[in-house]
C-alpha cells in the first residue's frame, strides 16, 4: 500500500549502525565532523562527544541528535563529563591547537603533547578496553606520547594518519585520469604531513600497474593514445606535492580542515567495530619496519577489533625506501626535542 504522500518518510538511506560505542573527544570542528561523519555512515551504536567546553559539547550533541532519526538512528551522547567516554570501544582524539594558515603539523607537537599527557589517565580510567585512534597532530608524533602514556598491548593505539591524504590522491588521480576512484589503487605513506609521499611503484588503476597506463588504456578510444604513458614522472611528482600541501590550501581558505577527515576517521572506526581487518594506511609505533622503529608512521596495515594487527612491508623501490627514512628522521627530531 502506497505511503500517502503527506506523510513524512522517516526511512533512512543511511545503514543502519554497526554495534559498538564511539567516543570523540573534541567537539571542535574536526571531532564534531568525525561524529556527524560516523552517524550518517552508521559506523557506531552510540556515540558520545566529550569536550571540556560545557555550552558547547551540548550544542554540538543536540545538534547531531536532531538529525539522528533521519540517519540511521545512532544514539547520540555526550557532554563536559569526561565520564561520558565511559565504555567506549573506540575512542578518537581530535582535542587540541589546530594548524593555523602557513604552520606546520609538526609545529603543533609541544602544545598537543601537554594537552595528551593530561587527557590519556582520564580516557584510559573510563575505557580501559578501547582502541584509541589519533586524529589531533602531529598525530604520529602524539601516537608515539599516548602509546606511551597508555602502556596498552601494541596495536590499540595508533593515528588516523594517511588515510586521508590516501583519499586526496585517489580523488585527484580519478579525476586526471578520469576512472572511479575506487578503482584506484594508490597509497601515500610517511609521516602526516610534509614528508609524506607515494608508493608510486606498487600503484595501479584497475589491474594495470599506474606505470604501465597509457591514454590508451585509460579514456577509450583516445585516438593515436595507445602508447603514450599517461603521466610522466614529473606529473607523478607534481601530484604527490599537490596531496601533501592539500591541507595547506584548505585552511588558507576556511580556516581548518575538518570534513574529509572526519569521513576518514569514521572509515577507520568501522574497520575496528566490524573487526574487517581491512587494509589501511594508519600510523603506528613502529618497531623494526624496514629498520626503522621509536618512531610512529603510516604504512599499510591490518585494522581490526585489536586496532593495528599488522603492519605489511610492501614493496618499495630505492627512492622510496630513502623517503620513508627521511620521514622518520623528520618525526624523530621533533621527538627528540620533546624528550619522546
Ligand atoms: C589534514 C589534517 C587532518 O590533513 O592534518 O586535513
Amino acid at each position: 500500500q502506497p505511503r500517502p504522500s503527506s506523510a513524512p518518510d522517516h526511512a533512512s538511506a543511511a545503514a543502519p549502525p554497526t554495534g559498538g560505542r564511539l567516543a570523540v573527544v573534541g567537539a571542535g570542528a574536526v571531532g564534531s565532523s568525525v561524529a556527524y561523519a560516523a552517524m550518517l555512515r552508521g559506523s557506531a551504536r552510540s556515540i558520545a562527544l566529550y569536550d571540556i567546553r560545557a555550552e558547547k559539547v551540548r550544542a554540538e550533541v543536540l545538534d547531531l541528535a536532531h538529525g539522528s532519526p533521519l540517519a540511521g538512528g545512532a544514539e547520540i551522547t555526550g557532554g563536559d563529563d569526561v565520564a561520558c567516554v565511559a565504555g567506549a570501544d573506540v575512542v578518537v582524539i581530535t582535542a587540541g591547537a589546530a594548524q593555523a594558515p602557513g604552520q606546520t603539523r609538526l609545529d603543533l607537537a609541544g602544545t598537543n603533547v601537554k594537552i595528551l599527557e593530561s587527557l590519556m589517565p582520564q580516557l584510559l580510567a573510563q575505557a580501559p578496553d578501547a582502541v584509541f585512534i589519533l586524529v589531533t597532530n602531529p598525530c604520529d608524533v602524539l601516537t608515539v606520547a599516548a602509546d606511551a602514556l597508555a602502556d596498552l598491548p601494541r596495536g590499540r593505539v595508533f593515528a588516523s594518519g594517511t588515510v586521508l591524504d590516501t583519499s586526496r590522491l585517489r580523488w585527484r588521480l580519478a579525476e586526471r585520469l578520469g576512472i572511479a576512484p575506487r578503482s584506484i589503487h594508490a597509497t601515500i605513506i610517511g609521516e602526516h604531513g610534509d614528508s609524506e609521499f607515494p608508493l608510486w611503484s606498487s600503484a595501479h588503476i584497475g589491474q594495470v600497474p599506474l606505470q604501465d597506463w597509457t591514454d590508451g588504456a585509460g579514456a577509450a578510444g583516445a585516438a593515436g593514445a595507445a602508447d603514450t604513458p599517461a603521466l610522466s614522472r614529473e606529473e607523478l611528482d607534481r601530484l604527490g606535492h599537490e596531496v601533501a600541501g592539500a591541507a595547506y590550501e584548505v585552511i588558507q581558505g576556511k580556516g581548518a580542515t575538518n570534513l574529509a577527515i572526519g569521513v576518514a576517521a569514521a572509515r577507520i572506526v568501522e574497520a575496528v567495530l566490524r573487526d574487517e581487518r581491512a587494509v589501511l594506511p594508519v600510523s603506528s609505533p613502529l618497531t623494526g619496519y624496514r629498520g626503522i622503529s621509536g618512531v610512529a608512521m603510516s604504512v599499510p596495515s591490518i585494522v581490526g577489533r585489536a586496532g593495528v594487527e599488522r603492519t605489511l612491508e610492501v614493496p618499495m623501490d630505492e627512492d622510496e625506501r630513502a623517503r620513508l627514512l627521511a620521514s622518520a628522521d623528520a618525526l624523530r627530531e621533533v621527538q627528540r626535542s620533546l624528550g619522546l
